[in-house]
């Protein structure tokens, strides 16, 4: 009897155990259903079923690279974050769960104009975008690649009309103001690049992660220009590193912001800094 796609699924998914994947079950799920053109859920309906030789040679081409410590969505091309499906590369941050607090807060906000500073595959200002028919909004990043493929997902979403991406070293090109303001920049200090995931380390870009120094660079930077940009009453909400909020919300009460608030992820640790221009 030919190979079935369950025993392809058994064979890859011991395969990523043996080189140390923690999430092997999962991994090994979604790169056969990625090889075999399927959703997951279409896969598991259909593990009883010959798997055709082309589709077992792929799946074993994707499971290598993952062994070798590729992140999933760096192979497939892709990662769902909040509602929508967005393209990743090699020059992007793979967008993380997490982030999705933030676009959580931001959606409990009322706001027609939004600018998303350090904008990667753009996941956050598309995903608000998509949320509030009405509104517009800037991406803005230092990384010309990583525009292209915001634009990418952009015209994917069906939002090209309602978002400029623009190349700014944070607010450097940035024009006008903004009801709301969000951010989701590189916090992780220079010294503890280290301790990160190599699947981080070595294929999230260095950029996207870390600002070279004590990891609140980019804080300091937003701080400094966020006046200019903020509308009356309008708001700015960040995420951060875990053991960052009492330094976040420091400089915001320099910069004049008030209603500072520090809002938990899913897992309770600190993840979001909210603040109101005066
Ligand atoms: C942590 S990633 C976030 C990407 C995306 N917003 C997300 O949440 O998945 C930080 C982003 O900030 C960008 N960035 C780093 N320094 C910047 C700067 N000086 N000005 C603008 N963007 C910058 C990086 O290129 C990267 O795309």
């Amino acid at each position: 009897m030919s190979r079935t796609y369950g025993a392809a699924m058994g064979d890859g998914r011991a395969l990523l155990a043996q080189a140390g994947i923690a999430t092997a079950d999962r991994d090994a799920l979604r790169l056969l259903a990625h090889a075999a053109g399927w959703d997951v859920g279409r896969l598991s309906i259909e593990l009883g079923q010959a798997i055709p030789p082309d589709t077992d040679t792929q799946f074993q081409q994707l499971l290598a690279q993952r062994a070798a410590g590729r992140p999933v969505a760096k192979i497939t091309g892709w990662r769902d974050f909040w509602a929508g499906r967005f393209r990743v590369t090699d020059d992007v941050l793979d967008p993380r769960p997490d982030t999705e607090t933030l676009v959580e807060a931001a959606l409990a906000r009322p706001f027609l104009r939004v600018l998303d500073l350090g904008t990667g595959t753009g996941c956050i200002v598309l995903s608000l975008l998509a949320e509030r028919p009405g509104a517009t909004g800037v991406g803005c990043d230092i990384s010309a690649a990583a525009l292209d493929v915001a634009r990418a997902n952009a015209a994917d979403h069906g939002l090209t009309a309602r978002v400029t991406f623009v190349h700014s070293d944070w607010f450097s090109d940035i024009e006008g103001q903004f009801d709301l303001v969000v951010s989701n920049p590189p916090y992780i200090a220079l010294a503890e690049m280290p301790d990160l995931a190599v699947e981080v380390r070595n294929h999230d870009p260095f950029g996207a992660l870390s600002d070279g120094g004590d990891g609140l660079g980019a804080y300091r930077s937003i701080a400094a220009g966020i006046i200019r940009v903020l509308r009356p009453s309008g708001a700015l909400i960040v995420e951060i590193g875990p053991s960052q909020a009492g330094a976040v919300v420091e400089l915001f009460q320099q910069a004049g912001l008030t209603e500072i608030a520090v809002l938990p992820d899913l897992d309770g640790r600190d993840r979001v800094v909210c603040a109101k221009a005066p």
